[in-house]
């Protein structure tokens, strides 16, 4: 699997399974254990999610029907706006970690900025102290925007590695983009296939006739390609592995740029500058 080197020197999967929206059943159960079966090494979850118990029982029955070791996953949640506070984060990480079965996590994120700044910042020196002591590989962000990024550099010693945000062709964050890379900080996208409505774009459908592949490995491949590390959720087995199915092609620049240029600034998801998780 291809992986992206975050400043710090660890490396992350470019390509990983998504499961909001996926229940707490045998079904997530199923589908991770599927995903590590047809090769996937990174797996993204969330507290919010409540799903948690069951991604890890997918892991766990995943590792041992590969015989590979927890160390060969990725593992990310993220802890969420009701549990931020300094001195919160400990007991939310150790309460994901026991509900995933897991003792350490590759990623941990702050999954919103939230509106009030000083419990943004505050919240970040929690995760800092897990990370100094040793109990998280990797500490990141998500749906933080330039802004909320400058406020938190300003007054924090440890850069966030990764910010996982909206992005489609409907919404590619150019600005968002050129500030991660000016910083060093990986890009993530969440909602990659816009929840399957940007496999009807007819442009989508034309490079995929184009390049003999699926629209969604299309736009998996699009993330890739402009460095952005790529999340898409399925539960479905066959669409599992088709949205792994995207290392033995490439688009060209012209088909990237016409994907590009689909922009229009365009969220289903909620604003970052607004949302308090209420
Ligand atoms: N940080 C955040 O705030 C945040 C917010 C949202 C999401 N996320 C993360 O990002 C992940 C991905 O985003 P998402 O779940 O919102 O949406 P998504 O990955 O853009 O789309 C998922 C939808 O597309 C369908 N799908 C998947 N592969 C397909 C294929 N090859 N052909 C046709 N349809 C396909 C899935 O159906 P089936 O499952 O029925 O196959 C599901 O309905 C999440 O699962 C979560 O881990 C993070």
């Amino acid at each position: 699997m291809q992986t992206t080197k975050f400043y710090n020197g660890n490396e992350m999967p470019v390509l990983g399974l998504g499961t909001f929206r996926v229940e707490n059943s045998d079904e997530c159960k199923e589908a991770v254990k599927h995903a590590i079966i047809s090769g996937y090494r990174s797996i993204d979850t969330a507290m919010i999610y409540e799903n948690e118990a069951k991604v890890g029982e997918g892991i766990a029955e995943g590792l041992a029907a590969t015989g590979l070791d927890r160390s060969d996953l990725f593992v990310t949640s993220k802890l969420w706006l009701a549990d931020y506070g300094r001195n919160n984060v400990e007991q939310a990480y150790e309460t994901s970690l026991e509900k995933l079965g897991l003792d350490y996590l590759d990623l941990y994120l702050m999954h919103w900025p939230g509106t009030d700044e000083a419990l943004m910042i505050d919240t970040w020196k929690g995760m800092e102290d897990l990370y100094k002591a040793d109990k998280v590989k990797n500490i990141g962000v998500s749906n933080f925007t330039p802004q909320h990024l400058e406020a938190l550099l300003a007054q924090v010693s440890i850069k966030p590695v990764i910010n996982q945000v909206e992005f489609h062709p409907y919404l590619t964050q150019n600005e968002l983009r050129r500030y991660l890379e000016v910083q060093g900080i990986v890009a993530e996208s969440w909602s990659p296939l816009m929840n399957a409505q940007i496999l009807e774009d007819e442009l989508v459908k034309e490079i995929a006739t184009e390049v003999g592949k699926t629209p969604a490995q299309v736009i998996i491949r699009w993330n890739i390609q402009n460095d952005v590390v790529v999340i898409p959720k399925s539960v479905t087995p066959s669409r599992i592995e088709e949205n792994l199915a995207v290392f033995d092609f490439e688009l060209t620049e012209e088909q990237i740029t016409k994907l590009n240029n689909l922009n229009e600034d365009k969220r289903i998801g909620p604003d970052p500058n607004e949302f308090t998780g209420q």
